[in-house]
């Protein structure tokens, strides 16, 4: 450990002591899908966390004289690092810190804050809605100033720098109080504690009706249960659903953040949230379901009897967006994940709407909605969001889908069957393996990436090929070209089948399988996802060979 002799740092002019740290870069600071993410003890590991803040530092333009945003979503090891980035910051020349209180911040809400106060960036302390806990994980991200993921070009270099990082900066200063709200100045850094819902809760209030949405469940025509999971979203929905819209209490369950989540994955989907699920299949299920993740930017929406696809959803909110206020002048245009279904594209098409198709990840939505190329976009990866944050945002598509239920005046199912009725229904299913290990999910890509030249044309039952590709995007705003984005195989019906390995899992490689085909006929639209894609799911096995090669019989996880 190297102790800077001087002391002082003295370009910056602090009076607290600026120490420069020697250190030995690690090899696997490569940020995935949504930044950096690996278990708790691996961040633990002597200088790992701070190599990689301080690699984020280095390939910014400036720091001196900027403002960082800074929170979490309350997991274990949040506080601690919190501490640390504060006083690297401190050392790497931030004037001011803006932090939620109890380092606490939803993904979303950071998007705003740094919005809101145009701030340089912000880091966002979350592994998302992958379990908490100290064998459990952690993460990191910076969003520029837009609010949004930091493209790849700031991803790419963080990791370049991180490769060869042979010091960091750190202040020697006190802990500070995260807990108080309040400004304190130390030497020439402001750090600036808020509370983490408000300016969030004004924002919900700009785009929603929110008198409507009062009456609606005051009235009891709307009953709703909202599942916090234990993580962030907690207290914004306590806030904005029990306190200003007059919720019963009960509405909103698992509300209390805690730093393991109380032991469970923190991911809205039917098998995690089970007791949401249970009770939205139940006799007793209110007229409207729903659950956030981990860091608040993910959604689940079910109503009584019936789960909305994260693809369906995206879907009707483009169809209904004249109905919200916010929306009400229409939109600009929409955007999709390439494995996110086709049924967004179907509204876009009907309503003239300009429609892309991106890479996973939300960072490949940040130029669009910049340039004001949409103004609505999501992921099957249950995300959704709009223009007004650069992030998916889980408690907006809440109280979206609760707008347009008080607007609509109809329950959950009939908002759906309409749908289908209308535009045709996208039968979806995803299908994950997960921790599988590394070199045989490389064989299955290489497998798969072999067979592309000679699949189109070729008949396979009831689906003839018409494309197969490794999807390659060039984004329209920057021409920047992302390749190697997933393999798809596109039949002549419409149907697709994706293959992709995930960028967020910490453990091996997961092989996610995307399944879609569309349905025009409404006497069919009951059927069950599974069964309806029975014919496709052989045939992703027929290709993909994931369980002759791993030998395993079934999928982790269906979505
Ligand atoms: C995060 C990202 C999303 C992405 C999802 C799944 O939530 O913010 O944009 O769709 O992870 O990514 P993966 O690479 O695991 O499929
Ligand atoms: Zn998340």
């Amino acid at each position: 450990m190297y102790f800077n002799p001087s002391g002082h740092s003295p370009h910056l002019g602090f009076i607290m002591q600026i120490n420069t740290i020697t250190t030995q870069p690690y090899s696997d600071q490569n940020p995935g899908t949504s930044g950096l993410r690996k278990k708790v003890r691996v961040f633990q590991e002597k200088g790992y966390l701070e190599n990689f803040v301080q690699s984020i530092f280095d390939s910014l333009d400036e720091t001196a004289g900027k403002t960082l945003v800074l929170g979490g979503d309350g997991r274990y090891f949040n506080r601690q690092a919190i501490q640390t980035i504060i006083k690297m910051a401190a050392a790497n020349g931030f004037s001011e810190l803006i932090i939620g209180q109890g380092g606490l911040l939803s993904t979303p809400a950071a998007s705003h804050i740094i919005r809101k106060c145009e701030a340089y960036g912000g880091l966002i302390l979350s592994a998302s809605h992958n379990p908490g806990g100290p064998d459990d994980d952690f993460g990191i991200k910076y969003n520029v100033g837009n609010g949004g993921p930091a493209p790849e070009k700031y991803t790419n270099a963080f990791y370049q720098r991180s490769l060869t990082i042979d010091s960091y900066r750190i202040a020697e200063m006190g802990d500070v109080d995260l807990d108080t709200i309040g400004s304190t100045q130390i030497d020439r850094l402001k750090i600036t504690i808020i509370d983490p819902v408000s300016d969030y809760a004004e924002l919900m209030q700009s785009i929603f009706d929110f008198n409507l949405l009062k009456q609606s469940i005051g009235s009891g025509y709307i009953t709703l249960r909202f599942d916090a999971m234990h993580a962030i979203t907690g207290p914004y929905a306590k806030r904005i659903l029990v306190d200003m819209l007059g919720a019963p209490e009960e509405s909103v369950i698992n509300a209390t953040p805690l730093e393991d989540f109380g032991g469970h994955h923190p991911d809205p989907n039917l098998a995690h949230a089970h007791e949401l699920a249970e009770l939205m299949f139940g006799p007793h299920a209110p007229i409207f379901g729903a659950a956030s993740d981990g860091d608040g930017d993910r959604n689940m929406i079910t109503g009584s009897q019936i789960f909305v696809t994260p693809s369906d959803s995206l879907a009707i909110m483009a169809a209904n967006a004249r109905l919200i206020p916010a929306y009400a002048k229409g939109l600009s245009g929409v955007a999709r994940s390439m494995p996110t279904s086709q049924a967004v594209d179907r509204v876009a098409a009907a309503y003239k709407l300009p429609c892309f198709e991106t890479p996973t990840g939300w960072k490949f939505f940040g130029n669009l909605l910049d340039a004001g190329k949409i103004t609505l976009c999501g992921e099957e990866s249950f995300g959704t969001g709009s223009d007004h944050v650069r992030e998916k945002d889980g408690l907006w598509a809440v109280l979206f889908w609760l707008n347009l239920i008080a607007r609509k005046r109809q329950p959950v199912a009939d908002i759906v069957h309409e749908h289908w009725q209308k535009f045709g229904r996208d039968i979806y299913s995803r299908h994950d393996y997960e921790a599988v290990e590394t070199e045989i999910a490389n064989g299955i890509v290489e497998h798969l990436r072999n067979q592309l030249p000679t699949l189109p044309g070729q008949t396979f039952g009831e689906f003839t090929v018409k494309f197969a590709d490794e999807f390659s995007y060039a984004d329209p705003v920057d021409d920047s070209v992302s390749k190697n984005q997933g393999i798809r195989v596109g039949f002549t019906d419409g149907s697709r089948i994706v293959f992709r390995l995930s960028g967020t899992g910490t453990v091996g490689a997961t092989l996610r399988i995307y399944l879609e085909k569309f349905e025009a006929d409404p006497a069919k639209h009951d059927q069950d996802a599974q069964e309806a894609l029975a014919e496709l799911i052989k045939l992703a096995e027929q290709f993909c060979e994931v369980k002759k090669r791993t030998g395993r019989t079934a999928p982790n996880v269906i979505t």
